[in-house]
């Protein structure tokens, strides 16, 4: 595994990081308890001792699965939360399982970043994480009900408890990451960023770059799309919200599909998947430190956290971008 700065804290993460999403159910169609925590633990025996998580994934259930997952052995993780997205439902089964509609399983779910209810969050973190600090707390989207100012004054409060280690931001513009820095030290933005998602090379990375952060990639393998597991066809189990992604329109999985049928031979010479192909590609791109690689099964990190000892040759990554320069998606 590799291991890199965050941003300048001093802390270091694993270029592979364990995405604590799916593992939450909500949204992804359900969760198993003994499968996310085996896979949790077997990423950590293969280096990746990162893991990112967030209050609203699984309505609290994600926080609680890595909590039982690093039970004795928490020093040796560095665990990356988030605040700012709080819920009204209740977060039953129902919720998890039920095939919503996107509007209809956010309803009830609102966004807060005043410093009462950071304040709150991070307790409830700490008590769902079974421990008493967050390595890097994210506030999870930008908000308007509060200045952001007085929301970064919050994070300077729970550095200076003690609470948090260090400070951070998911989906921020370049634009907010100035503002935000006003009033404290960010050391990354955790943005959406895999190859057939790149908006984020135009302002976010050399705003970053230039600021010695580093870029946190989420959905790195587009949800899954980019290894190349999907069919226009493939029906999701009832409650995963995928078929509602722009992404996942049959037409653009058949593109994606024939973009990876092009790029095949580059994984088969190093003898690798296509995951740890996309995988690959996300942390050897300028400014990124990590890439979280959502991961459901023992197995599934297994294939994902051996993608960090795939090395691609500069002539490599150059087919591979001439190839996405001729896919064109339909995003609209
Ligand atoms: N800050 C934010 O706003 C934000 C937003 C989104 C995500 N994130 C973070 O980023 C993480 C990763 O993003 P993501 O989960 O959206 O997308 P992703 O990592 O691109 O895709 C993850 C999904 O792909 C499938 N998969 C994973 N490894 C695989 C493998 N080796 N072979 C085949 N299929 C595999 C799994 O789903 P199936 O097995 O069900 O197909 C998995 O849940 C999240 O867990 C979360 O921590 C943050």
């Amino acid at each position: 595994m590799i291991y890199r700065e965050l941003g300048e804290s001093g802390i270091k993460i694993s270029a592979i990081t364990f995405g604590a999403w799916a593992i939450g159910g909500f949204m992804w169609g359900g969760s198993d308890e003994k499968q996310a925590i085996g896979a949790i633990r077997r990423g950590y025996d293969l280096g990746v001792t990162t893991i990112d998580t967030a209050p609203i994934y699984g309505l609290g259930l994600s926080e609680e699965l890595v909590g039982k997952a690093v039970k004795g052995n928490r020093e040796n993780y560095q665990i990356l939360t988030k605040f700012g997205m709080r819920w009204n439902r209740t977060g039953s089964q129902e919720d998890f399982s039920s095939d919503k509609g996107f509007e209809d399983l956010w309803s009830g779910v609102y966004l807060d970043g005043t410093r009462d209810s950071v304040m709150k969050e991070v307790e409830d973190s700490l008590r769902r994480l079974g421990t008493d600090y967050i390595d890097y707390y994210q506030m999870h989207w930008p908000v308007d009900n509060a200045p952001l100012e007085e929301t970064m004054e919050a994070l300077v409060r729970l550095k200076e408890q003690g609470k948090i280690r260090a400070a951070g931001v998911c989906n921020f513009s370049a634009d907010q990451l100035r503002e935000a820095e006003k009033t404290v030290r960010i050391e990354a933005d955790q943005v959406p960023y895999s190859m057939v998602r790149r908006d984020i090379e135009k302002y976010v990375v050399p705003y970053v770059q230039q600021h010695h952060k580093g870029i946190i990639a989420y959905s790195p393998m587009q949800r899954g799309l980019l290894t190349g597991k999907f069919e226009p066809g493939t029906k999701l189990s009832e409650g995963d919200n995928r078929k509602f992604s722009r992404y996942f329109k049959p037409d653009n999985i058949r593109k994606i599909n024939e973009f990876l049928d092009q790029i095949k031979p580059i994984a088969r010479n190093h003898d690798a998947t296509l995951a740890q192909l996309s995988l690959s590609w996300t942390i050897h791109q300028p400014g990124v430190i990590s890439a979280l690689a959502g991961s459901r099964t023992p197995h599934q990190i297994d294939d994902n956290a051996r993608a960090a000892d795939l090395e691609l040759a500069p002539e490599e990554l150059q087919t591979i971008s001439d190839h996405l320069d001729k896919l064109n998606l339909d995003l609209d």
